[in-house]
């Protein structure tokens, strides 16, 4: 992580946009054969296959690079390939503001490296098939005998695929070579089936062989939280209970749950988006600073923050996490269905769609200042935000405007959209008359750096090839996230709700994420 990150580059502001490609110098990865398992799925051809396009454009795979894809269907690498030409059209058509067009020389140069194989990932003979077709490319394309196995199937088939990767000798290291497994989410249910997974797969793998991806965190603007706090000396002396009040970590949605809705019926808003995604951005907001960029020190950071979160019993936990579930409404000046009537969403569905939830994390720097986190779906703005908010000011000089009604202080980490840093804070109005407005300085990722196309594996990915699992998450990681929201999870399953659905679709999220706050003599920032 040091060697990729630590460079400093130039960014000169200029009226056209300075221009600082992302990853201009990082060199291609070493030679390696990845195989997607679930190839013909969702997520490949949405994410995996468009971030592999744009890291063969910028010239960061090597020229022995090669793509495996294993699906149960039967089909053929053309067929393959056409299907995914149709979604690469998507993609580019979509991303306008970093693509033009599809680039038929990158493209080109991904197609003549891909494979197909047709397999089951419950049949052993699958692996042993893989394993042949492998070796055969390490003769004819010279891949040296790396692999990355990305499982981007269902859950149910993580352990399955490992153990018979495994069976098949494909997870063994030698002679210099790597074998590298990413995860995808869900990694575990709760906290006792991610102990299960995390028991099962270190069978087969070592922790190192690992990659337990959380897309969150291929995100530029998070892995920016680590260069504002740790490479400015500005913020950090601020950054304490002692002039922080609170802090609210925002990841609100406009859409609903698309497709997904027998996924979604069984996971929720809170196991879906709380233990990995927003407590990897609380993580990286409140870890302490780690003893370098190794990806163990930083880790290990992360992970010990989440280990301070303070535990709740199920009554707490009723009273500090609050769920919601979308009605019918208009999102974005178009009318939406209930989340009962979705496809495949039972039309009595106790599922929830969003969660509001307060915690303290239980260390010297932080005690007694609350984190509140809030997610949901169909609401009425698509932001991803950690908004921190600094004590007020002791002592009001300014007759007329008692302290409690002087606008506080806070700085906002605009994580998607629009990317930036905002620092907001109290001048004085123009005049004779002394009245304070609220101001903001506003730094915008887009005034400074090309957009470089990116879905957010691209890192990810990349970082996999060279064995740099800083942006990954640990076993003990991802325990951690459990362990912190079991209570909620215990406490929801022994009391169902009774109010559901209880917020409109385009709305902030039901009036109780409001009462909480309020309860605690706080308010949530205006989504809008
Ligand atoms: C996924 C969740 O992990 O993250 C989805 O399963 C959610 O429900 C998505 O919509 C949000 O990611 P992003 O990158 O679109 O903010």
């Amino acid at each position: 992580m040091l060697d990729k990150q630590s460079q400093v580059v130039e960014a000169e502001r200029t009226p056209d946009i300075a221009r600082v490609p992302q990853a201009e110098s990082a060199p291609p990865a070493p030679p390696c054969a990845m195989v997607i398992f679930g190839a013909a799925g969702d997520l490949t051809k949405r994410l995996v296959v468009p971030a592999l396009y744009n890291l063969a454009q910028a010239g960061q795979l090597s020229d022995r690079f090669q793509l495996v894809g294993v699906d149960h269907n039967a089909g053929s690498a053309e067929q393959w390939r056409r299907n995914l030409a149709a979604a690469m059209q998507d993609f580019v058509a979509q991303d306008n503001e970093a693509h033009d067009a599809l680039d038929p020389s990158a493209w080109r140069w991904l197609c003549d490296r891909m494979s197909y194989l047709q397999g089951d990932l419950n049949d052993a003979g699958a692996y042993v098939r893989l394993r042949d077709h492998l070796a055969g490319l390490d003769k004819t394309a010279r891949t040296a005998g790396n692999y990355l196995f990305y499982l981007a199937v269902a859950d149910r088939f993580f352990a399955p695929a490992v153990a018979g990767l495994g069976a098949a000798g494909l997870t063994t290291e030698k002679n210099g070579q790597w074998r590298r497994v990413v995860i995808e989410k869900p990694f575990g249910h709760d906290l006792a089936s991610a102990k299960a997974l995390n028991a099962d797969i270190l069978k087969t793998l070592k922790e190192r062989q690992i990659f337990r991806i959380d897309h969150f965190l291929g995100k530029e603007t998070v892995q920016n939280i680590m260069a504002l706090r740790f490479a400015n000396g500005l913020f950090e002396p601020l950054w304490n209970r002692q002039q922080i009040d609170h802090v609210q970590i925002t990841v609100a949605e406009t859409i609903g749950v698309e497709h997904r809705g027998k996924f979604y019926e069984k996971t929720g808003a809170l196991r879906d988006m709380v233990p990995n995604h927003v407590l990897q951005l609380a993580a990286m907001t409140a870890m302490e600073p780690p003893i370098s960029f190794d990806a163990d020190a930083v880790r290990s950071k992360k992970t010990e923050v989440i280990q301070a979160i303070k535990p709740i019993d199920p009554a707490q936990a009723l009273r500090d996490a609050v769920r919601g579930q979308y009605g019918s409404g208009a999102v974005m000046g178009e009318n939406v269905p209930p989340y009962r009537e979705e496809p495949n969403v039972a039309s009595d569905s106790a599922t929830e769609t969003f969660v509001a939830w307060k915690f303290n994390i239980d260390n010297w720097r932080w005690a007694g200042v609350p984190f509140f986190v809030r997610t949901g779906k169909r609401l009425h703005r698509r932001s991803t935000e950690i908004a921190i908010r600094f004590h007020q000011a002791p002592f009001a000089l300014f007759r007329g405007t008692p302290v409690e009604q002087m606008n506080p202080n806070w700085m906002i980490l605009r994580i998607q959209p629009d990317e930036g840093i905002a620092l907001e804070f109290a001048a004085k109005r123009p005049g004779p008359v002394v009245k304070l407005s609220p101001v903001s300085m506003d730094f915008a990722y887009k005034d400074y750096f090309r957009v470089a196309p990116n879905t957010g594996y691209e890192t990810l990915i990349y970082d996999c090839m060279i064995g740099d699992a800083t942006l990954f998450q640990r076993a003990d990681t991802v325990e951690a996230g459990w362990q912190a929201v079991q209570p909620i999870i215990d406490a929801w399953g022994n009391d169902p709700p009774q109010d559901f659905p209880n917020y409109t679709a385009g709305s902030n999220g039901p009036a109780a994420a409001d009462e909480m706050l309020a309860r605690m003599g706080r308010v949530w920032r205006p989504l809008a």
